[in-house]
């Protein structure tokens, strides 16, 4: 089944064409990071008005790349996905709009998708053998998430965050020492070069609860600034080094605990965070001595892409089928993790 999938949610227009869940035939994403960098975050407004000058070039170029030509669509095609939320509500609106389009002019089904679905199941396109049960923890700009998944579509959410969500840490942070914008790419470039133990930051594991609380770490960013301002760039990366190492050990130690609380042996990890270079790292050592298997996407599938869609609404297809009419459905701006 080839499905023709189209994500919105926030900065990235991606259209992707999955064949079966986990052949990806074409990826395609548009980012706008250009556009939110001098604003140090995404705008809504101008996020929308970029969607909609770019889902047209961009499903071209996805049905182009997959060596679909736009008149065989109805034959080649069998399905339509979009991510139906959560994100912003403009955003996911060029998505459905045009999925709908796509759906109802060639008589094609249309599968909404959940965005976190869509990181929960991303490490499923390049692993076709991996099965639940397993731990889900979803690391992004805007969620995270620590999940028991029992069954595809089968959740037990543990806990999220409380305030600021990882990604959101690291964009913060990035701001306050003057760097540039998504910060957790530069944060983790910088960290590379830094020393760890340089400044102590607490790690929040707050015990005896799944959430996770990040603002905490920040205010003692700002806190330690004020007394001692950036000097050099050695003093820079040490300070990216341990803020970072702060994060990463709280995601870690919690995840693990997890795991061995829910008796279970595999973490997946999902979402931009888990493209953290110290992150993967920590998981894949503490997984190999804890005999837990650890399974991480590759750095294209981390932040948001369509193919992670594709993927995930081919996985609830199978499961439940086609059963969405195209005129019900609405994005939904803060939709949760629900059952199928
Ligand atoms: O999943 P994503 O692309 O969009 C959301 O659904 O939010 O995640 C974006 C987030 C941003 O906050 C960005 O700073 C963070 O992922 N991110 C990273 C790294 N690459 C992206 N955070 C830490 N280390 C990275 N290497
Ligand atoms: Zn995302």
């Amino acid at each position: 089944m080839n499905i023709l999938a189209i994500e919105t949610s926030c900065d990235e227009t991606s259209v992707s064409v999955v064949l079966d869940g986990v052949e990806v035939k074409s990826v395609v994403i548009s980012s706008q990071i250009k556009i939110h960098t001098k604003f140090f975050g995404v705008v809504p407004e101008l996020a929308s008005r970029a969607h909609i000058e770019n889902i047209n070039p961009v499903i071209y170029q996805a049905l182009n790349d997959a060596g679909i030509k736009f008149v065989n669509f109805s034959k080649k095609i069998d399905a339509v996905a979009f991510t139906v939320g959560p994100g912003l509500a403009g955003a996911l609106l060029i998505g459905a709009i045009a999925a709908k389009s796509l759906a109802g002019i060639y008589s094609k089904p249309l599968i909404p998708v959940n965005h976190l679905e869509g990181h929960l199941y991303s490490s499923f396109i390049e692993n076709k053998s991996v099965k639940p049960p397993f731990l889900g923890l979803i690391i992004s700009g805007g969620h995270t998430e620590l999940i028991v998944v029992k069954d595809f579509g089968k959740y037990k959410v543990l806990g999220g965050t409380r305030d600021d969500a990882a990604g959101e840490a690291f964009d913060k942070a990035a701001k306050m020492l003057g760097l540039s914008y998504p910060g957790g790419p530069v944060i983790d470039e910088k960290a590379e070069n830094g020393n760890p133990s340089a400044i102590k930051f607490t790690r929040p594991y707050l015990k005896g609860s799944w959430d996770f609380s990040f603002s905490g770490i920040k205010t003692a960013l700002l806190n330690y600034l004020k007394e001692n301002p950036v000097e050099n760039e050695k003093h820079l990366n040490d300070i990216c080094a341990s803020f970072r190492q702060a994060i990463a050990e709280t995601l870690c130690f919690k995840s693990f605990e997890a795991v061995r609380e829910f008796n279970l042996k595999q973490i997946i990890l999902g979402g931009g965070v888990s493209a953290n270079l110290l992150i993967r790292k920590m998981f894949l050592e503490t997984g190999r001595k804890n005999k837990i298997k650890i399974f991480i996407p590759s750095l294209i599938y981390c932040t948001d892409n369509a193919a992670m869609i594709g993927c995930a609404a081919y996985l609830k297809q199978k499961k439940c089928g086609f059963k969405y009419s195209n005129t019900q459905l609405k994005p939904n701006p803060s939709l949760l993790l629900e059952n199928w």
